[in-house]
């Protein structure tokens, strides 16, 4: 697996991760899942659950996904506030690319919020291209864009401005 810089640490998710995986998504998300949706994921088959702790031992961002049939999906994915914009979205999804290539996943796929332009754009910028719109797919009746990276097409390599970010590459 790919590695951000020390004193950063990714490691699988765990059951004592889930109060702050909890307190990250309520503050991340317009319609948070609970606590229980994620406790059932830990530890489930077929799951990759990563999250990154910082030098304080603070939870950094969590990725949530699940493969199946030649797919990757991802569930969640986000970065506490503090460290956004930092590229450690870029290493989870990385991480995700690199889980893809190890369960020889085509695609991977997710769903983000039309109003998500942040979410938006950094999946455009790893690739991602839309493949269709589910109406009201949201509980508080927003449009979700479903978004996928097809791993046989060609993706763009790009610089970056250095720190502890890593873009997915083949
Ligand atoms: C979306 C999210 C996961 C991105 O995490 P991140 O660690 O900040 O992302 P990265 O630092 O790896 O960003 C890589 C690139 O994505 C794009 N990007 C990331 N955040 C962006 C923003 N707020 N606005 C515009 N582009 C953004 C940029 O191109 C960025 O590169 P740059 O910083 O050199 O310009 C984070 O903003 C988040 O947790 N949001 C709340 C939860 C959420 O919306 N999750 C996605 C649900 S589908």
């Amino acid at each position: 697996m790919s590695a951000l810089p020390a004193p950063f640490v990714t490691r699988d998710a765990r059951e004592l991760d889930l109060d702050a995986i909890t307190e990250l998504e309520r503050r991340s998300f317009p319609v948070p899942w609970k606590r229980d949706y994620f406790a059932v994921e830990v530890g489930a088959p077929h799951r990759f659950n990563r999250v990154v702790r910082d030098g304080r031992g603070e939870l950094a961002g969590y990725v949530f996904c699940v493969f199946a049939g030649g797919e990757v999906h991802v569930n969640k994915i986000a970065v506490s506030e503090r460290w956004r914009r930092t590229g450690i979205a870029s290493h989870l999804m990385r991480e995700v690319l690199q889980l893809a290539q190890t369960v020889e996943a085509v695609d991977i796929y997710l769903e983000v919020r039309v109003s998500n332009l942040a979410a938006r754009n950094f999946y455009e910028r790893l690739g991602f291209s839309q493949a269709g719109r589910r109406t009201s797919y949201y509980l508080d009746g927003e449009d979700a864009l479903v978004m996928v990276l097809n791993l046989d097409a060609p993706r763009p390599v790009r610089q970056t401005r250095g720190g502890v970010r890593t873009l997915l590459r083949r």
